[in-house]
């Protein structure tokens, strides 16, 4: 009996809802523009889902998943678009990403211990450490300087060549990868193969930064 008054109940309401779309629909096509934009935070993951998850459809997808979803749920579903459909962002982008919007849409307390962990994870400051360690490590710095030519180009000479390009950053981390010669002048850059995508990234953002 319970079952079938819930069920009644149900079927109402679902009736109502459908009268309501029904009739509401061609006087709403476009959403209300607060929708298609993420909520702003002080958070480092806010940033990063401006640039990284707008780049292949709009955030009324963030908006339309359910409210209260976890760290971890919100972290799956960044590092989903990662994984299964590629979207260009680094594991630890993955982690402030999804801190931003756990505690942004979902349940997640700013202060909560895991949400500061992955949140502090600041990808650009990292890079920064990073790339100077990676610069030091793989000898690039026996043959560049910042600020003027030594074997190969000044890397504040590369930025300003690719300042306008909105290709920059794939075209260096190629150019480190591969090797290179013929941009700068006869002498040929050797490639360093062994670096994986994520010191590319740095190393490449790095120099852009000069
Ligand atoms: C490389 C392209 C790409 C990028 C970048 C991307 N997404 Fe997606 N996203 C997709 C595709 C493809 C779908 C599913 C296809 C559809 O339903 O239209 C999707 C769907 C979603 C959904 C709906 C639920 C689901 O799992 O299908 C959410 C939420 C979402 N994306 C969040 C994000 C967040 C957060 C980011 C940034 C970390 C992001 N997306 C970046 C391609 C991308
Ligand atoms: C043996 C000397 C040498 C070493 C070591 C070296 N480079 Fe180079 N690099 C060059 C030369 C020479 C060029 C100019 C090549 C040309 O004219 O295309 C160059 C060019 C570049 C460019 C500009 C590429 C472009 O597409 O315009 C970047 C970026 C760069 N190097 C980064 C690095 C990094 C990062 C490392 C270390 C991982 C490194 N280089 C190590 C000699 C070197």
């Amino acid at each position: 009996m319970r079952l079938v008054k819930c069920m009644t109940a149900l079927l109402c309401a679902v009736q109502v809802c459908l009268a309501t779309l029904a009739g509401a629909t061609p006087l709403s096509i476009t959403l209300p523009p607060e929708t298609a934009v993420f909520k702003p935070s002080a958070m480092p993951g806010y940033a990063l889902a401006q640039q990284k998850c707008s780049i292949c459809h709009s955030a009324d997808y963030i908006n339309f998943q359910p409210p209260g979803m976890s760290l971890a749920q919100w972290t799956a579903e960044a590092g989903k678009m990662q994984h299964v459909y590629g979207a260009p962002i680094s594991d630890r982008e993955v982690s402030a990403i999804g801190a931003y919007l756990a505690v942004t849409y979902g349940s997640a307390k700013v202060n909560d211990a895991d949400v500061q962990a992955a949140s502090n994870a600041p990808a650009v400051a990292d890079a920064k450490v990073d790339a100077k360690a990676l610069l030091q490590n793989n000898a690039c710095l026996s043959c560049h300087a910042i600020d003027h030519k030594v074997v190969g180009p000044a890397y504040r000479d590369v930025a300003a060549k690719y300042a306008k390009d909105p290709q920059a950053m794939d075209r260096l981390m190629s150019s480190i990868q591969h090797g290179g010669s013929g941009k700068w002048g006869d002498v040929p850059m050797p490639p360093f193969a062994q670096l994986s995508p994520d010191d590319l990234k740095s190393l490449a953002t790095f120099i852009l930064q000069q």
